[in-house]
């Protein structure tokens, strides 16, 4: 029989080494909970990044992934298939958009907005060849192509990656007045955003910041591209964070939840005018709308609306928030958040550090992962009920105490 030390071992022997998982063998997921080789359960309160709003192995997801398996995986975009359409007209519909463009990674949907808004940029705004410039956020967060690595001002996710792709002008997030600036370059086809940091820290802006800076965009004929990867599927109390400002974005980038963890998804959506600057040739992938993917999504996205997972994460978000907030511990500088997307941040002390709190969580029964040495990130599956959300709670607040 293999211990959890034995799979720790073999992972590091044979995988790199770009991650650094806590010291946890998970075999085992059912809605908020997973199970380690040992059988221990955990509340997951990081649902793989905001992957799994709907709960590890929701039944109808998973049924919907096995029943397509069993007929048809993958056809390539050589030929139509007879769920795609499907899909497109769902998704479309839902998020109200004339179409989709349909690809497996959140990076790679980014990638497709951030070709897609330069093409429009010279198609339609006539900007000229090879000077456009996309705007993008200090302390992004948008994946890992080497475009991408490219606009972070993460040294740890950047360096030694170049020479870097040029093209993109780096502001402070949440700050208007250098989005104007920004702006007054009339190369500028795109503002690309995270409507919240999530890996950052989960950085809320103020209210009213995602308004001005999509009505600012209109006013300069720059596309707005909210990347709501991590904040979308009613993760942070809404369908999407924009719609907390009523903010439609000209192009959505979408991925993690529309499979609820089930299968790599990810979609880019926006109207004709933008989408059909795209012509046959010039984008496409293997996987990207697959017939897997489509039933998987439409599952899962059914599943957020018929178990009001929007509803459930504002209400449960709020009382995350109060119930930390009145945790004594000298340890929390700072909790804040929006839904189920919440972060605490630590004063890291020798032996009482960020990472500390994680593992003393994860021997009390509750996985969460710290961000940026002091920073935890807590996101439960969203089918999590108040009760659920109380007890894990009441486990946390044993660990700080323990920390006295
Ligand atoms: C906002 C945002 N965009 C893009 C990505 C990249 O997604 P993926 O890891 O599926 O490529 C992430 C992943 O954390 C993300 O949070």
């Amino acid at each position: 029989m293999m211990t959890a030390k034995d799979y720790m071992v073999r992972e590091n022997k044979y995988g790199a080494h770009n991650y650094e998982p806590l010291p946890v063998v998970l075999e085992k997921g059912e809605g908020i909970y997973v199970w380690d080789v040992a059988g221990k359960k955990y509340f997951d309160f990081l649902s793989a990044y905001s992957a799994v709003n709907q709960g590890h192995c929701h039944p109808k997801i998973v049924d919907a992934m096995v029943d397509q398996a069993k007929k048809l995986t993958l056809t390539s975009r050589a030929f139509f298939n007879n769920v795609l359409g499907e899909y497109e007209e769902y998704i479309t519909k839902l998020f109200g958009y004339d179409k989709v463009l349909p690809m497996n990674t959140g990076a790679e949907a980014v990638e497709t907005a951030i070709k897609l808004s330069r093409k429009w940029g010279y198609q339609k705004k006539k900007v000229k060849d090879g000077e456009a410039k996309i705007i993008v956020c200090q302390d992004n967060f948008h994946g890992r192509t080497t475009t991408i690595v490219s606009i972070s001002t993460d040294p740890e996710a950047k360096a030694d990656y170049g020479p870097y792709t040029p093209g993109f002008i780096t502001i402070p997030y949440n700050d208007i007045p250098a989005l104007e600036k920004a702006l007054e370059d009339k190369n500028v086809v795109s503002f690309l955003l995270e409507p919240i940091q999530g890996e950052a820290g989960v950085f809320v802006p103020d209210e009213g910041y995602l308004k001005k800076a999509s009505e600012l965009c209109k006013k300069n004929n720059v596309l707005f591209m909210a990347d709501e990867v991590q904040t979308g599927i009613a993760r942070t109390g809404k369908m999407l964070a924009c719609d907390y400002e009523n903010v439609r974005p000209d192009i959505l980038i979408l991925g993690k939840a529309i499979s609820g963890g089930v299968f790599p998804v990810s979609a880019v959506l926006s109207d004709d005018d933008i989408m059909l600057c795209i012509q046959p040739g010039q984008h496409g992938s293997t996987f990207g709308g697959n017939p897997i993917a489509g039933k998987v999504a439409i599952a899962a996205l059914e599943v957020v609306k018929n178990e009001k997972l929007a509803e459930n994460a504002e209400r449960l978000g709020k009382i995350f928030r109060e119930e930390f907030r009145n945790i004594k511990s000298d340890m929390i500088t700072q909790v804040r958040g929006k839904g189920l997307l919440n972060a605490v941040v630590i004063h890291n002390q020798p032996g009482k550090t960020a990472l500390d709190v994680c593992i003393a969580m994860a021997e009390n029964g509750v996985l969460a992962k710290p961000t940026h040495g002091n920073i935890i990130r807590f996101a439960p599956p969203l089918v999590i009920t108040e009760e659920q959300l109380r007890e894990a709670m009441n486990k946390i607040k044993e660990v700080f105490k323990k920390f006295e």
